[in-house]
C-alpha cells in the first residue's frame, strides 16, 4: 500500500455492510459512513427501520441498500452475501454490529435459561461468526477484505454490578439489576472469534478488527449516568457519535498494518 498516492481515510465508492445498522450506534455509522461516501448495506432484522433510514439517506443524496438479515439463521446470512454479491458483485467491509436480547436477556444469574443462554450466544457470537464466513468467502474471490466485529467493555472486564446499586430494574422490580451473563460471555468470544480469523486469514489481504466500545448516553436514569461516568476517567458516558472516526479509521486504508486488533474506546473504563 502506497500512503502517498491514498487518501488515508477514504471510503468513497467503497460497499460497506453493517449487520445490525438501524439500532442506536449503527444508524450513526450508517449516516456517518454513507456522508463519507461509501455505499452502505443497511443490514437488520428490523426491514422497515432499514427501509425508513435508506429512504433518510436518500433524501440527503446518499446511496444505500436496505438488506434483510437475521444473523441467527444460516439461510438468511448466506442470502444477505449473495444479494450483495449479485447487486455489487463486491464487498469492502462487513460490520458485525447486532446485538440480541431475547425474553429473559435481563434475568438475574439464577433466573437464567439455557434456552435465553443460547439464543444470546446464538446472535451476538454464533451468527457473528457465520456472518464472517460467509463474508470471507466473497473476500478470498476478491482477495480483500475488511472485517469489524463489535464487542464490548463488558467483554473484557467483569461488568462492575455496583453501578447497579439504587438503580430500578424496570424488569424486576423486586430483584436487583444486573448486567447480563450472556452478553459478557459472548461479546469476549467476539473478541477472540476476531483474533483467530486475523491469524487464520492472515496471508489472504483479510483484516479483522474489533471494536470495543464502552457505554453510551442514551436517556439513561440520572443515577445510573452519574455511577457510570464517576467509573470512567473521563467522567461521562460516550456521545451516540464518538465511535465514528474509529469506525472509519478500522475500515479505510488507514488501518491497513492492522489486524487482530482490539480497538478499546471506554472513556477510561477498563484501565482502572
Ligand atoms: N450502546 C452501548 O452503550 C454499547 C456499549 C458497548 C457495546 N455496544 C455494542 O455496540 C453494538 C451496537 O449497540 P447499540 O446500542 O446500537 O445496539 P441496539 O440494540 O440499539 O442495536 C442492535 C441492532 O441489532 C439488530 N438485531 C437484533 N437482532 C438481530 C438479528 N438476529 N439479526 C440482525 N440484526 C439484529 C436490532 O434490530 C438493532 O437494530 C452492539 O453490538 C452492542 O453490544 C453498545
Amino acid at each position: 500500500m502506497n500512503n502517498q498516492k491514498l487518501e488515508l481515510f477514504d471510503v468513497k465508492d467503497k460497499k460497506i455492510a453493517i449487520i445490525g445498522a438501524t439500532g442506536i450506534l449503527g444508524s450513526r455509522y450508517v449516516e456517518f459512513l454513507a456522508n463519507k461516501g461509501a455505499e452502505v448495506i443497511i443490514g437488520d432484522i428490523d426491514i422497515d427501520k432499514c427501509n425508513n433510514l435508506s429512504n433518510l439517506m436518500k433524501d440527503k443524496g446518499q446511496k444505500t441498500l436496505p438488506l434483510y438479515i437475521d444473523n441467527t439463521d444460516e439461510s438468511s446470512i448466506i442470502k444477505f452475501f449473495s444479494e450483495i454479491k449479485s447487486k455489487y458483485g463486491t464487498l469492502d467491509v462487513l460490520i458485525n454490529n447486532a446485538q440480541i436480547k431475547p425474553e429473559g436477556f435481563y434475568n438475574p444469574f439464577e433466573k437464567y435459561t439455557k434456552e435465553t443462554l443460547m439464543k444470546v450466544i446464538d446472535g451476538n457470537l454464533v451468527g457473528v461468526t457465520l456472518a464472517c464466513k460467509e463474508g470471507c468467502k466473497l473476500f478470498l474471490e476478491q482477495g480483500h477484505g475488511v472485517i469489524i466485529n463489535v464487542a464490548s467493555i463488558y467483554g473484557i472486564v467483569a461488568a462492575d454490578q455496583r453501578l447497579y446499586d439504587g438503580v430500578e430494574n424496570i424488569y424486576f422490580p423486586d430483584e436487583k439489576f444486573s448486567s447480563p451473563v450472556s452478553y459478557a460471555i459472548s461479546k469476549a468470544g467476539v473478541v477472540q472469534l476476531t483474533k483467530y480469523l486475523a491469524s487464520y486469514y492472515r496471508e489472504k489481504n483479510i483484516r479483522v478488527n474489533c471494536l470495543t466500545p464502552g457505554g453510551v448516553f442514551d436517556n439513561h436514569d440520572d443515577r445510573f449516568n452519574s455511577q457510570y461516568s464517576s467509573r470512567t476517567l473521563l467522567g461521562r458516558m460516550a456521545d451516540k457519535d464518538e465511535y465514528n472516526a474509529a469506525i472509519l479509521y478500522l475500515c479505510s486504508e488507514a488501518s491497513s498494518y492492522m489486524t487482530g486488533f482490539n480497538m478499546i474506546i471506554d472513556g477510561g473504563w477498563s484501565v482502572i
